[in-house]
């Protein structure tokens, strides 16, 4: 079972192409998670992990910030949707539990809503990662890793958000640039990457079927 992870970049730049203000990329990307959601699930992709916020991303702007929070309310919302494609949602990110977390509490709600509800689903899993960050991740897989026993990389492995997570074989980025961004740096060391110009909204099937053949070929 192949797993993608999706760096989504440029919803910025899309709307500005537009004359529109960034948030409506940021409404077109959401758009576009649920589209490639559906079009993954028919190329039998096993996992699908998403960058949806990072822990770096909480300096923008107010408005900008809380206008993403709704999206991932929303996309945490699509519970129907999810059942009907058999495909099971997960999150990732510091643990609402955390001194350092920032995932405000309706969000906690949507986000532990929708795992439940999608549970029992068999096909494929989507990761949303949000308030993500591997730097924050891989310190605190060292910290309980070392408090419980040895320090090495099978005990890492084990102590990380989510540790079923299988390895990741091919990274995408969108947008023309060509960074990780802090985004699964340990799930990703031996991953094929896919760097396109076509910004978030934009990657349709065609762009996954070149990512796809990066690893199927
Ligand atoms: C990606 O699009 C979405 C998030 C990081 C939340 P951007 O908002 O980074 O879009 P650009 O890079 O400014 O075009
Ligand atoms: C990466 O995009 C984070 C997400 C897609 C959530 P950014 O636009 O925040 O990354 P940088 O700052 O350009 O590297
Ligand atoms: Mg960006």
């Amino acid at each position: 079972m192949i797993h993608v992870g999706c760096i989504m970049d440029g919803n910025g730049r899309w709307a500005k192409r537009r004359h529109l203000p960034r948030t409506e990329g940021h409404t077109e990307g959401e758009e576009n998670l649920a589209r490639l959601v559906r079009v993954a699930v028919k190329r039998n992709v096993g996992w699908l992990t998403v960058f949806g916020f990072s822990t770096e991303n909480w300096v923008r702007p107010r408005t900008e910030v809380r206008h993403i929070l709704g999206l991932h309310k929303k996309l945490f919302g699509r519970v129907a949707e999810l059942n009907e494609l058999n495909v099971r949602i997960q999150w990732m990110g510091r643990p609402f539990d955390s001194r350092d977390a920032r995932t405000p509490r309706y969000v906690q709600r949507a986000i532990r809503k929708a795992i439940a509800d999608t549970a029992s689903n068999t096909g494929m899993v989507l990761t949303v990662a949000f308030d993500y960050g591997s730097h924050a991740e891989m310190v605190h897989a060292a910290q309980v890793a070392a408090a419980g026993g040895p320090l090495d990389q099978a005990s890492i492995d084990r102590n990380l958000y989510l540790p079923e997570l299988p390895r990741v074989d091919v990274m995408v980025r969108t947008s023309g640039e060509l960074r990780i961004s802090n985004f699964m740096l340990w799930q990703s060391a031996g991953a094929e990457v896919y760097f396109t110009e076509r910004p978030w909204p934009e990657f349709d099937a065609d762009e996954l079927d070149a990512a796809l053949a990066l690893v199927r070929e």
